[in-house]
């Protein structure tokens, strides 16, 4: 944990503290909702040379919390970064989302190579180094992967989809060679947590925006033990920095999720129900961070301080952080998430 960790309030619900107000931080808090992204992600012209360039990432990181004074800065990058880097080149097509040259046999993952990834994983460190330096003293740095499952669904069907359908069938037709996959993500994450902690990032978050498609016996699988392997390999390395987990429509298998991986922290979704985020995670030790939905933030108005109120009494007395069920869409006006925040702080 960098100097200054004692300072940051964002830390203290992982050090079993309930402060009278809660952390916040949103998911996606940088991106196309800002002006200031738009114009700086013209310049960088790719979106993955955005990633790839320190001095670029690290002031899209930045440019949120000038704006709104965040507890938490999340390292500006993408959960595709470590296909990318692994050798399976990710392009991001203006409007289309991510475009990559499917992987659907073992043959395919052995072309794949954690030796070379390292480099591109470095420059990555970079950013989260010079943010450390750049971030005030009391703002958190959270780093982050994609959960393997989630990031295999891209690699397996070649871009995003609704249903994960190749993915999901490679797996039931020789889970053995969908394993190899999984086991090399499982590696790549752990090494590329590992960077972003030694150069400073204070806690880590584990997005599997797809963990919802699967049913118990393949959630085991593929995204509990990956998990859990991560978990416990970083945890040896870091004992002190603190992994959210994300797995984005789990329902009821969330505290499963919890108990099984020994994550930290949970991230609830837009669907789970704040009395629900209040009382499910009673029995775990873990913080629970959710869950208002993106598209209120959109609307605004007195809906959105009437849902922030109700999640704010609900999750009163409780090891809490404020954010959102799923990540900012670029449609939301920039004054409502400044309504946010104030209304959380008490202060509007
Ligand atoms: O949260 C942050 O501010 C940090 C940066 C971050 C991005 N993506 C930036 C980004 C993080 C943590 C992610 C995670 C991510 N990326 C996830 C998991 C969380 C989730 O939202 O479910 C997933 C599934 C991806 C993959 C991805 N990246 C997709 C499907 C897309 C295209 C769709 C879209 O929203 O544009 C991206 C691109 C992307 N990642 C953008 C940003 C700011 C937009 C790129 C642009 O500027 O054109």
């Amino acid at each position: 944990m960098g100097e200054g960790g004692g300072r940051r309030k964002f830390l203290e619900p992982f050090r079993g503290e309930v402060p009278d107000v809660p952390p916040i931080w949103l998911m996606r808090q940088a991106g196309r909702y800002l002006p200031e992204y738009r114009a700086l992600r013209a310049e960088a012209g790719d979106f993955l040379t955005l990633c790839y360039t320190p001095k670029l990432a690290a002031e899209v990181t930045l440019q949120p919390i000038r704006r709104y004074g965040f507890d938490a800065a999340i390292l500006f990058s993408d959960i595709l970064v470590v296909p990318d880097a692994l050798g399976q080149a990710v392009r991001f097509a203006e409007g289309e989302g991510p475009r990559l040259d499917p992987i659907r046999s073992t043959d395919a993952v052995g072309r794949l190579d954690l030796a070379r990834a390292t480099a591109k994983f470095d420059i990555v460190a970079e950013t989260v180094a010079r943010l450390r330096q750049d971030l005030p003293a009391e703002t958190a740095l959270i780093g982050f992967c994609g959960a393997p499952w989630t990031v295999a669904t891209y690699m397996v069907q070649g871009q995003g989809s609704a249903d994960q359908v190749e993915a999901r069938l490679w797996a039931y037709r020789d889970p053995d060679g969908f394993e190899a996959l999984i086991a090399l993500l499982v590696a790549a994450s752990i090494d590329y947590l590992d960077r972003q902690v030694r150069a400073g990032a204070d806690c880590l978050m584990v997005f599997d925006t797809w963990a919802g498609s699967l049913p118990d016996d393949e959630f085991d699988r593929w995204v509990v033990a990956p998990t859990r392997a991560i978990r416990e390999a970083v945890r040896d390395l870091h004992p002190d920095v603190p992994i959210i987990g994300f797995p984005r429509g789990a329902g009821a298998t969330a505290v499963w999720y919890v108990s099984e991986t020994g994550v930290d922290g949970i991230g609830c979704d837009t669907a789970t129900p704040p009395f629900v985020m209040s009382e499910a995670f009673d029995e775990e030790d873990v913080v629970v961070q959710g869950n208002l939905d993106p598209l209120l933030l959109v609307a605004g108005g007195d809906r959105l301080d009437e849902r922030v109120d109700e999640i704010l009494d609900l999750m009163r007395g409780k090891r809490f952080i404020f954010n959102l069920g799923h990540g900012i869409v670029p449609q939301t006006p920039p004054e409502n998430v400044a309504r946010l925040v104030a209304r959380v702080r008490g202060q509007g």
